[in-house]
């Protein structure tokens, strides 16, 4: 079925009756219910379920401090630990032996980890931080491969209150150097090598390059855990492994008991201009919401097994990952590697051997098993027993009605509700997004705002916009699980998130959006800025092209997202070097070589899939690269656009031939 056939065929899925039966939200009464209590006292609401789910270690007495807008407080004079919340208030709930995380590696060997051994692992590890003399505050880059020891890492952090920054394991030295400078790191934690489809590639290593690059001197202790045994270079001084670390620590650890808007963590992401920005987010608030967010979205019980299927590096992996499911005292699923090794049935494989309930991951990994799939009718979700399966989840980018049936029907047997979550780093949670029971489901549709999230369409100037139009999505009241702000630059947070023109108090989310005229349904049209994404990546066009044209033959480059089958959007160089412009074979040669340079400025998740070289890019008379028609060029398709303005037509017509 074509994308075009499932919108004019616009079916709905209502919830599944047994769904809504026990679900926590229970038809779209109990939603409407919540959203109005929200409407009628929005601090009471958040108030009451802030003391409900969370564990007080001193009850907070302030609700929202709106008093220094936009840089809000949540519950900020309470204290609590998110660890404690995670871990002890499990345990004594009685559920020590219950298995918290269930770890299969890229060979497929599984451990499995139960609360209290988590618990202990955890203080130990802890205790071991504290000895190496980390403490409340102090910023901790974690640079670690998917598993129990990352899970850890990051829960050790939020036990002492130190403030982890986790680096995804794909970026480069250089792109590792840079946060950990920006966010003046006293520790790194880290792994010999990390294994991805059969490959052990390097970590440490990588780090030792990255605190070479400069400005690194407050890293006192590297951390290493023994992933693989590979042979890696060992300063005596400064890196410790992980295992003899712990061995002789205590498996109990006072929790530090921190202010409810104490940063948890910092977690950097692309933006439309600059390096890229640290999100930091808050402990009391933050929780709240990861826990609200798997009880409504996820609609989680106590026998789920919960598989989410990011890497800890971004903050799906922070939140339902690390943090979510963990306080909820669920069993969860975690697993290294990559969807398609040892073969592109690993998901699938993995759901039948672990009989997950619950499945979450991003469109583009459901568009490769798609085509993998079609390719091998072995591999298909169909060759698998998936009856265990009662939900799916979607993050990350918009999923297309296609994929979205695809995965209704051959992974979810008509049965699972899919919950199409629309959210950002930036967020902490969920924000707009299906409740399994309660929300009829359309394909390609995120549907409807959770109660207590206030979001709106607007035009430029914050004006609201009918159903039917299009415009701006932000969201008019702050909530509890916000970005506070961005780690040592409050004014790019203000300038960021709540610019002038819409009144100062509204959050711009970024992304465009459409209500539909009749349901109030909104749809994610695509981001309003110069940020791309690309497989649920999220990637700044200007930080590629500060890398392109840090290598000593690029002249200029600009960089434009064009859409992809697969990744949803792909990378697009225009690149125009200090030298002639290469042609034929010549040009494949200095592409490659431009590929490979990005990968290593940044990561290779950035590497442009198509490079085109031209003599000069099209400009305004006063040098404005015009990219709209970048965008065009890059699309293949004919330029309608009024070229007038331009300096230099005839580059138009190069570049529409140049590969
Ligand atoms: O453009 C939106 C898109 O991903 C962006 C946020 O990216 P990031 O901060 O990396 O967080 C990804 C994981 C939450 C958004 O601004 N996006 C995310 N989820 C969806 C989406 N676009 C459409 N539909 C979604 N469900």
């Amino acid at each position: 079925m074509s994308d075009q056939e499932v919108k004019a065929e616009s079916r709905v899925f209502p919830p599944p009756a047994a769904f809504a039966a026990t679900a926590a939200i229970s038809g779209m009464d109990a939603y409407n219910a919540l959203c109005a209590e929200a409407a009628a006292d929005y601090e009471g609401f958040w108030a009451k379920l802030a003391r409900e789910n969370l564990h007080w270690h001193k009850p907070f007495t302030t609700i929202l401090d709106e008093s220094n807008a936009p840089l809000y407080k949540w519950f900020d004079d309470g204290l609590l630990n998110v660890s404690y919340n995670c871990l002890d208030v499990n345990i004594q709930k009685g559920l020590g032996d219950k298995t918290a995380i269930i770890f299969e590696a890229d060979g497929g060997d599984v451990t499995k980890v139960s609360y209290q051994d988590l618990h202990a692992k955890v203080c130990q590890f802890a205790n071991g931080l504290r000895s190496l003399g980390v403490k409340k505050g102090d910023r901790v880059v974690i640079y670690m491969p998917m598993s129990v020891e990352g899970v850890v890492a990051m829960q050790a952090c939020a036990r002492i209150g130190a403030t982890h920054s986790v680096v995804f394991g794909g970026f480069s030295a250089k792109s590792l150097q840079e946060r950990i400078v920006d966010v003046g790191a006293t520790l790194v934690i880290t792994a010999d090598e990390q294994v991805r489809g059969g490959k052990q590639l390097p970590l440490k290593a990588i780090v030792d390059e990255a605190l070479g690059l400069g400005d690194c001197e407050k890293v006192s202790k590297v951390v290493v855990y023994k992933r693989t045994g590979g042979n890696v270079p060992f300063d005596a001084v400064r890196d410790l492994w992980m295992h003899e670390l712990v061995a002789d620590q205590a498996t109990q650890c006072e929790p530090e008991w921190v202010n409810a808007d104490h940063p948890l963590f910092i977690l950097y992401t692309s933006g439309s201009t600059g390096k890229p920005k640290g999100v930091q987010h808050s402990s009391g608030g933050y929780l709240l919401w990861a826990m609200l967010t798997m009880k409504w979205t996820f609609d989680i019980k106590p026998n789920d097994v919960f598989w989410c299927t990011a890497d800890i590096g971004w903050v799906t992996g922070h939140t339902y990952i690390t943090y979510g499911p963990l306080a909820m005292g669920s069993t969860e699923i975690v697993f290294e590697g990559v969807p398609t090794y040892p073969n592109a049935g690993r998901f699938w494989d993995m759901i039948q051997k672990h009989k997950a309930t619950i499945f979450y991951t991003a469109p583009t990994a459901i568009r490769s098993l798609i085509k993998a799939a079609d390719g091998d009718p072995a591999i298909h979700p169909n060759k698998y027993d998936l009856s265990s399966l009662r939900l799916l989840g979607s993050v990350g980018e918009p999923i297309n009605p296609e994929a979205w049936m695809w995965y209704y029907k051959n992974v979810g047997g008509e049965r699972c509700p899919i919950a199409d979550t629309f959210w950002q780093t930036e967020t902490g949670g969920h924000m707009i997004t299906p409740l399994p029971g309660a929300t009829p489901l359309v394909p390609g549709s995120c549907t409807l705002p959770l109660p207590g999230i206030m979001a709106a369409i607007v035009d430029e100037t914050g004006a609201d916009l009918p159903n039917g139009q299009g415009g701006i999505l932000v969201v008019k009241r702050p909530w509890p699980s916000m970005i506070r702000t961005i780690w040592g630059d409050a004014d790019r947070f203000k300038k960021s998130y709540f610019p002038e023109e819409l009144g100062g108090k509204t959050y711009l989310a970024g992304d465009g959006a459409i209500r539909n005229k009749d349901t109030g349904y909104f749809t994610i049209t695509g981001r309003i800025d110069d940020v791309l994404n690309v497989s649920g990546h999220r990637m700044g066009t200007m930080e590629i092209e500060s890398a392109l044209v840090a290598n000593p033959l690029v002249a200029e480059a600009a960089v434009v997202g064009k859409p992809d089958d697969t990744t949803g959007e792909a990378i697009c160089a225009f690149v125009v070097l200090k030298r002639a412009r290469p042609t034929g074979e010549e040009a494949k040669q200095i592409a490659l070589e431009l590929r490979n340079w990005v990968a290593k400025e940044i990561g290779p998740i950035a590497k442009p899939k198509e490079i085109r070289f031209g003599d000069n890019l099209p400009k305004t008379r006063s040098g404005k690269i015009m990219r709209r028609l970048l965008r065009v060029i890059a699309k293949g398709e004919e330029i309608t656009q009024d070229v007038s303005t331009l300096e230099n037509p005839a580059i138009l017509d190069q570049l529409k031939q140049a590969q």
